[in-house]
């Protein structure tokens, strides 16, 4: 078998990046990526389905001589993002008289990134084009904003299979299979979860409205610019992306604090005791000085109720916690069941700068309970009834 060979006239050549510890120079790879590229073999011409971050040239080359790879009569840009299109300039040197396919945004990222102008060297396609390979059919679908302006998706007609874009992608590398039958997958879902909610988060009705529009397509694979090809699990694989980017949670909480001494931290921990007494059983609690950004976003989007919780520092938020909600709010994080604790010596300021957020967000609070230096008696108990509120609204 070869493991390369996704489907008949259809052949993987992306490549395996383990070196990059950050992705966009800040989510943390803990195990890998994989830049996919495809290459499309038709009766009467070729296509490669975009290309590989520059630093993995080399690698990507090697494939594309594996495989045989002589000529290319297309370069289908999916997204421009330099994760996949970084190595345009170095296809074209590998494959002159190659033609770049892209729409009419694209054709200019083109120009702005790599410096390519000359009209003779693309063909501008329009959503729902089509481009012949002799026995087989490519097809382009815009899906705007996932994850640029000018990303689209190609579907092969023939063969019911779709390169998607970013769009049901994952971290982490491929372990030797390529496609999901070939390997056990459970461990992607995690990574697709981290990947969609730092990545691709902030554009929820824009993945809403690329699910509408290619759910007329019948999908036998779909083909992602990051992580396994997609065969048995394709509805699993569809759900995940429409349950995050309809907002949708699964049970559970996530509390983030931040805290100088441990009084914020405590308060935290009481307020999971007492959700855990409440029946409450996935319960994730960052420090965010700690946590990694990533990991408190990919949670924040799992679970139902969110608590975040504050010292007062400098007269404003404990700044750790002030970056997590504005990754939150940038993300149009929504629907959570959501409450807020505030810890202070002597200026109480966390509960309004919460409700400052809450009303960016557009998100409500089911309360906020203010500790003054630690924990006592009485915000003991406030925060046994926030714990009792938060569990009836789940
Ligand atoms: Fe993997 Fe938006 O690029």
């Amino acid at each position: 078998m070869n493991v390369n060979e996704i489907c008949d006239s259809v052949v993987y050549v992306g490549v395996n990046d383990r070196v990059t510890t950050k992705f966009e120079s800040m989510w943390p790879l803990p195990y890998g990526v994989s830049y996919n590229s495809y290459y499309v073999k038709g009766s009467e011409a070729t296509a490669l389905i975009d290309t590989v971050e520059i630093a993995e040239l080399p690698a990507f080359l090697d494939h594309l001589h594996e495989q045989g790879v002589e000529h290319i009569d297309y370069l289908i840009i999916n997204h421009m993002e330099p994760d996949h299109s970084g190595s345009i300039s170095a296809i074209m040197r590998e494959y002159p008289g190659i033609k770049i396919v892209g729409n009419r945004t694209t054709i200019a990222m083109i120009g702005g990134f790599y410096h390519i102008t000359d009209p003779t060297c693309f063909q501008e396609v329009k959503d729902g084009d089509k481009i012949s390979l002799g026995d087989l059919t490519l097809s382009f679908h815009l899906i705007t904003m996932v994850h640029w302006p000018e990303t689209m998706a190609t579907y092969l007609e023939e063969r019911q299979l779709l390169f998607s874009g970013d769009a049901f992608g994952a971290f982490g590398a491929l372990n030797g299979g390529v496609v999901d039958s070939q390997m056990e997958c459970d461990w992607y879902f995690p990574e697709m979860e981290r990947y969609y909610t730092n990545i691709v988060g902030k554009y929820g009705r824009f993945v809403q409205r690329a699910l509408k529009k290619l759910e007329g397509l019948k999908l036998s694979y779909i083909c992602p610019t990051h992580g396994p090809v997609w065969h048995d699990r394709i509805q699993e694989v569809v759900n995940v992306y429409d349950r995050l980017s309809r907002y949708e949670a699964t049970d559970g909480a996530t509390i983030v604090y931040g805290s100088m001494y441990g009084h914020t931290a405590a308060a935290a921990d009481k307020l999971a005791r007492e959700l855990c007494e409440r029946g409450v059983r996935t319960i994730k609690i960052h420090n965010a000085a700690v946590s990694n950004l990533s990991d408190m976003i990919a949670d924040a989007f799992r679970y139902k109720i969110l608590v975040v919780a504050s010292p007062t520092y400098s007269a404003t938020l404990f700044p750790a916690v002030e970056q997590f909600l504005r990754a939150i709010e940038t993300r149009e994080l929504q629907g959570r069941i959501f409450a807020t604790i505030g810890n202070h010596t002597w200026a109480g300021v966390v509960e309004k700068e919460m409700k400052a957020f809450l009303e960016r967000s557009k998100n409500t609070s089911l309360g906020h309970v203010e500790i003054k230096q630690s924990l006592s008696a009485d915000t003991d108990a406030r925060l046994k009834e926030l714990a009792r509120k938060l569990v009836a609204e789940c």
